[in-house]
């Protein structure tokens, strides 16, 4: 039998590659940038397989034109930028990274509530700026983590995961979601249920973890900052687009909230200039996953989701599994 061929749209950790060329015959795009559209598809014209980032657009006109490819495994947990149905319905089979970086991620939140709340991005600046006078009774004071209230909108796995740091320091836990979480997971967590509307009024820091969906696009927005509080610091770990990014530039400029701590943008690569020339703002280049252990899961899943394919296997975390099964069948 033919080794299955797959183009991998980066190079990523060993992990995922090592396995992946002794199953199949590899070639990696050697670039340090994404594919362009074109690109990724000449690439795989010849391909069985596809390993991509959250950078590919994966729709159904991309797929239409690498009609060899049978798996396309996402190196992320995110899968926005996979147009599921339409490769269910060419017979395409898409997976994703699940269960591996929730607690690097709220990691992350945790790290960047630390930072947005503390100021921490403004007194680097300073120190490195060379200006620094001196100790300063009346400098750089921000918000409290301690005994703070946080608001978690999204309580899946990172949501909880975040909610478990928070208890460390004696915060307040209140989270919103389309369902309550079960009750026994709510009490363990210390966390309590409330509206959208409430926990927006009543939360010191607000951390997002919600999918990017066609209801959560611009969740945040000029509405939603006006009801939070003036010393409000938003967190945001998810995905840009459910932010408004203008609304936040000009909420953080006028003091509509406190601070921001920001790893995902509306438009990436690009941010706004606004956000960019504010001091209360930490901006981080989506780096949510980035330890090498988890990164090193997440390529090692994608490439068990390619090699189980091709080996007559159950792809381990396909989105649709279905599509697998009904090729089994026969
Ligand atoms: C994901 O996996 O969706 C993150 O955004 C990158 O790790």
């Amino acid at each position: 039998m033919p080794r299955p061929r797959v183009f991998v749209s980066r190079v990523i950790p060993d992990a995922g590659l090592i396995p992946l060329r002794e199953h199949c015959d590899v070639e990696v795009w050697p670039h340090n940038r994404a594919p362009s559209r074109d690109e990724l598809i000449a690439a795989c014209r010849d391909k069985d397989a596809l390993v991509c980032l959250l950078t590919e657009k994966i729709d159904a006109a991309v797929l239409a034109a690498i009609p060899s490819v049978k798996i396309v495994a996402n190196v992320a947990v995110g899968f926005d930028n996979l147009d599921v149905p339409a490769a269910t319905a060419a017979g395409v089979v898409m997976s994703n990274t699940p269960g591996v970086l929730d607690e690097t991620t709220a990691d992350l939140a945790f790290a960047l509530l630390m930072c947005a709340g503390r100021r921490l991005g403004e007194a680097e600046r300073l120190m490195r700026s060379g200006t620094w006078t001196g100790w300063g009774i009346m400098q750089l004071m921000g918000q409290d983590i301690n005994h703070a209230t946080l608001g978690i909108v999204g309580f899946g796995r990172i949501g909880r995961a975040l909610a478990r740091r928070a208890a460390g320091f004696a915060m307040s836990v209140q989270y919103t979601d389309a369902v309550p979480a079960p009750a026994d997971v709510a009490a363990g967590l210390n966390a309590r249920f409330v509206d959208m509307d409430e926990l927006l009024k009543t939360s010191d820091f607000v951390s997002l973890h919600v999918p990017l969906l066609p209801s959560t696009h611009h969740l945040i927005d000029a509405k939603a900052f006006a009801k939070m509080k003036k010393t409000a610091v938003l967190i945001n770990t998810s995905r840009g687009p459910v932010v408004e990014e203008a609304a936040l530039a000009a909420a953080l400029r006028d003091g509509t909230i406190a601070a921001a701590g920001l790893d995902v943008y509306e438009h990436e690569p690009n941010i706004s200039p606004e956000l960019a020339a504010l001091e209360n703002v930490v901006l981080l280049p989506h780096i949510g996953s980035a330890s090498v252990a988890t990164r090193g899961k997440m390529a090692e899943i994608a490439a068990r989701n390619v090699i189980a394919y091709f080996a007559g296997e159950a792809p381990p975390t396909a989105l649709n599994p279905e599509v697998f099964e009904r090729r089994a069948k026969g």
